[in-house]
């Protein structure tokens, strides 16, 4: 399905101005090894323009962090899918658990918002995850099936009806995000497995089974070794996706 190898995905969260965002393309590489690579950058609203202007030679693909369902209207605070697109943004981040937590999402809106993206051709980055509680009460394939549900059904739907629906998944446990606490090698290949196999199970075909990226405290010293697990197609990176230079040795972490 995709002709990259690996990919790297930094979350910019809250952070950054418009002259960081400057400062960090011309410090990104565009070194050769890491053309298998791909590389993205999910930013505030505020920064997209500037970093759609200073990615322009660096094979860096910008995301919004979040988008409305809805193409156009009566939202205040909100942005669409048709705005994005006008803007030159290929995709969002859908349904981070700071989203979830913190404004409400749930595994509805979150779906609502990834059929306004597909329905204006933007690409999905679909976040998952259970929370500590989940994980220590056992519940942790539980949790991810049923936060997958609604979200395989209308991507095997557009599928048979052949409509653009490019999805990837970030399993990102919520105790590992921002912590310090990366999940353990085995904790992330089953979570990873599972998903894969809730796509499998539905019938969806094996070159369009999505990619899934593993996210929580991902850093330049342990990438090397969660990109290398089984059914890790990459990261989802938040603190050590800020900094070019950390940026460049997660790209070159993936490449290996
Ligand atoms: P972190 O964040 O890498 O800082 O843990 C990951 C994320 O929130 O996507």
């Amino acid at each position: 399905m995709s002709d990259f190898l690996k990919i790297v995905a930094g979350n910019w969260k809250m952070h950054k101005s418009r002259k960081e965002v400057e400062s960090f393309f011309s410090e990104l590489s565009s070194a050769s090894n890491t053309q298998s690579v791909r590389k993205i950058v999910a930013a505030s609203p505020t920064l997209l323009e500037s970093a759609l202007k200073f990615s322009a030679n660096k094979n860096v693909e910008i995301f919004a962090q979040n988008c409305h369902g809805e193409t156009q209207g009566a939202f205040t605070g909100e942005t669409s899918p048709a705005q994005l697109k006008d803007l030159g943004i290929k995709g969002s981040l859908v349904g981070h658990s700071e989203r979830r937590q913190y404004f409400g999402e749930t595994d509805e809106s979150c779906n609502k918002r990834t059929l306004g993206l597909w329905n204006n051709e933007l690409e999905v980055i679909y976040c998952i995850g259970e929370k500590l509680s989940e994980r220590e009460s056992h519940k942790t394939s539980q949790v991810l099936k049923s936060q997958l549900k609604e979200l395989i059904q209308n991507y095997k739907q557009r599928l048979s009806e052949n409509k653009y629906c490019q999805l990837i998944v970030a399993y990102e446990p919520v105790w590992a995000i921002g912590t310090g606490l990366t999940a353990e090698s085995a904790q992330i290949v089953d979570a990873h497995k599972l998903i894969k196999e809730e796509f499998k199970a539905a019938g969806i075909a094996p070159n369009r089974i999505p990619p899934v990226l593993y996210g929580g405290s991902v850093k330049t010293n342990n990438f090397n070794e969660i990109s290398s697990l089984s059914n890790v197609d990459g990261g989802l990176i938040g603190g050590a996706s800020l900094k070019a230079s950390d940026y460049n040795l997660l790209c070159q972490a993936a490449a290996k």
